[in-house]
């Protein structure tokens, strides 16, 4: 049997926008899920969350990748709403399992939209500025997209196959993202820490991409207006960007970091040349938000600095740190 059903984990319906209303999210187990699926429950939606690997014993456990297994937990659950969070997004992962990752990233993207489009949910499928080239900045909904790695064209392809089964679905590109993480490694932003940690090496980081570092607190609200729009509102529905608004290359974030922590970082310096190996990626995929912002479902990002304090204080070598720092 694909689903290993154990209690799903549903919570009562409560007061807010989403009241009463099912929601099914996928890859909770992850950064962007766990988030969400929190911000979902705080705003008064009955969350099933579903992960694979990592699901606790309270969680569905579900491998998207057997369609079998998704047409269960979508027909035993009959969701409003899918958010579609799991994927394979480390570009270099993908360049190297690329028969398993495009399984995941476009395959399960297209049954879970079927399914979706079959019991009448609302899909909503998270996407990344991985899908443009970062050759002309900044990048509008409507821009074509022209992925440089195999990670975006299957992120693209997971597009497609989102538009093609569900006309009615949105799609919601975000770019880097950060937030509360189970370790450091978990996130391309705050795996830096072990590098401004390790202050005998010095260590070199790339000053030539830039990138928008994006909080996951401030997706799954965006997230959450989304959903809670469109049960008003069919018109809602396309290509949707989010993105934190400060730029910032690696070294700069490492700088950032350091500062914020009053960490010494002279021995972080800066790569000024392509970094060497591994899949291509975009030099500036800044992405425009005005769709978002028009239709007031966009949030104010929370600044860079106070939001990465609040993800990595849990893993300064002393946690009375913080106590010296906010008190
Ligand atoms: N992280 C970023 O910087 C970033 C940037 C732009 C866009 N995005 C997009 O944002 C979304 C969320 O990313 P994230 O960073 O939260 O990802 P993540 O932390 O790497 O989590 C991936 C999730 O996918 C699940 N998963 C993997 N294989 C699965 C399978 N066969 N069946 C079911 N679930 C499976 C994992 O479950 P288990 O761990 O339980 O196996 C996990 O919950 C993705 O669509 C990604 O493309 C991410």
């Amino acid at each position: 049997m694909p689903v290993f059903h154990s209690d799903p984990q549903e919570e009562p319906e409560g007061a807010g926008p989403g009241a009463g209303g099912r929601v099914l999210v996928t890859g909770a187990t992850g950064l962007l899920g766990r988030s969400l699926c929190r911000q979902l429950r705080d705003d008064g939606w009955n969350v099933t969350a579903t992960g694979f690997r990592r699901a606790p014993p309270l969680m569905l456990r579900c491998d998207l990748t057997s369609e079998e297994a998704v047409h269960e937990v979508v027909t035993k659950n009959k969701p409003d709403v899918i958010v579609h969070c799991a994927a394979e997004r480390r570009p270099d992962v993908v360049e190297h399992s690329s028969e398993a990752a495009l399984n995941l990233n476009v395959h399960s993207t297209a049954t879970l939209a079927k399914e979706a489009a079959s019991c009448g949910a609302f899909f909503l499928y998270i996407s990344t500025d991985y899908v443009f080239d970062g050759r002309n900045p900044p990048y509008g909904e409507d821009d074509s997209p022209n992925p440089l790695n195999l990670y975006g064209r299957s992120k693209m392809e997971g597009e497609r196959e989102t538009s093609r089964h569900c006309p009615d679905s949105v799609i919601l590109r975000v770019p880097i993202l950060f937030g509360e993480v189970e370790r450091v490694s978990e996130s391309a932003v705050t795996v830096l820490w072990t590098s401004i940690l390790d202050a005998g090496e010095t260590c070199s980081l790339d000053h030539t991409q830039q990138r928008f570092p994006t909080n996951v607190k401030d997706v799954a609200k965006v997230c959450s207006n989304i959903c809670s729009r469109r049960r008003q509102d069919p018109s809602i529905r396309g290509v949707f960007h989010f993105s934190g608004k400060e730029q910032m290359t690696k070294y700069e974030m490492a700088k950032s970091i350091a500062d914020a922590f009053e960490l010494p970082s002279d021995h972080v310096v800066p790569l000024t040349e392509a970094p060497p190996g591994g899949a291509s990626r975009p030099q500036n995929a800044r992405l425009a938000c005005s769709r978002l912002e028009l239709l007031g479902l966009s949030v104010e990002p929370r600044p860079f600095r106070a939001a990465i304090l609040d993800c990595l204080w849990p893993f300064t070598p002393d946690r009375r740190w913080r106590q010296t720092v906010f008190h």
